[in-house]
């Protein structure tokens, strides 16, 4: 399979805002336990996005997601920290350098903590291992979803998560997504996934999700609704969506509080 999707043109985008702190939430509940976690990501991109190139500055995603929210005063504990890790990777007080669900993660591991992170596309690949290298508790591969998943499952250290980040460009992903997580489910039973899908005008999300509903219909649905795509001429995303399997406990309402703060600010 080839493939040519880069996250690089959609960074900082609102689904990357909507991400991120749905790592930091589930990261931080974690943490709160004194034990060892082990985090997967299972498409990890390049873990740093210079927001100047060419790439990102052709689509200007970042316009409508984090420079919406940069220099606002948003009072939840989690977003301060999410952009304290976002300055401390930037040279300047803009932010221009964006931090993926990788590096986020990996910023945030203890000494103890683990994470394995995958990536397919070469050159993807290859920003993500050199982004990783000064974390010794990280180790990256260039291999699928799929086979990152079942390698590394379950592992020792029981606790943890999975998150999955994919790009869609086959579309028979909305489904097989969810399937692939019910039978690493069995694997792993008590971790977390979390699984994001963009919300398009074509609809697919529908069959992700009554796919996830079908698997636990107790799996968290957090959407967050940023665009009108009933306007004349609307194309691309209009929302951002998280489908989570044993979201921890009080998570959820953290990230109630957070989109009730953020998202009027990227309408
Ligand atoms: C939406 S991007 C990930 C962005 C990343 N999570 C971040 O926050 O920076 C999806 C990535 O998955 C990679 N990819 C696509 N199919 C894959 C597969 N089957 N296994 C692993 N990676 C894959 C693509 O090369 C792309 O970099």
């Amino acid at each position: 399979m080839s493939l040519s999707y880069q996250h690089i043109y959609h960074a900082g985008n609102p689904a990357d805002i909507q991400k991120q702190l749905w790592v930091l939430a589930v990261m931080s509940y974690l943490q709160k336990k004194d034990k060892p976690l082990f985090w997967c990501d299972t498409h990890a991109g390049r873990g740093l996005y210079d927001l100047n190139s060419s790439e990102a500055q052709k689509t200007q995603e970042f316009n409508i997601g984090i420079a919406k929210l940069y220099h606002e005063t948003i009072d939840h504990p989690l977003w301060h920290r999410l952009k304290s890790m976002i300055d401390s990777v930037n040279p300047s007080d803009e932010s221009e350098i964006y931090p993926g669900s990788a590096m986020i993660a990996a910023m945030l591991l203890r000494p103890d903590d683990r994470m394995e992170c995958y990536d397919l596309h070469p050159q993807e690949y290859k920003h993500l291992a050199a982004s990783m290298r000064p974390f010794p508790n990280v180790t990256t591969r260039d291999i699928s979803m799929e086979e990152g998943i079942f390698s590394c499952t379950p592992p020792k250290e029981k606790r943890g998560a999975v998150i999955i980040d994919p790009s869609y460009e086959l579309k028979k992903e909305y489904q097989s997504i969810p399937k692939v997580v019910k039978r690493v489910m069995r694997k792993w039973p008590n971790a977390t996934y979390m699984i994001w899908y963009p919300l398009l005008k074509a609809g697919r999300h529908e069959e992700l999700k009554q796919t996830c509903l079908g698997i636990d219909p107790d799996v968290l649905i957090d959407e967050w609704i940023f665009a009108d795509h009933t306007k004349d001429g609307f194309r691309g995303m209009y929302g951002t969506g998280m489908a989570v399997f044993n979201a921890p406990y009080s998570v959820p309402e953290t990230m109630a509080d957070l989109k009730e703060s953020i998202l009027p600010l990227l309408k």
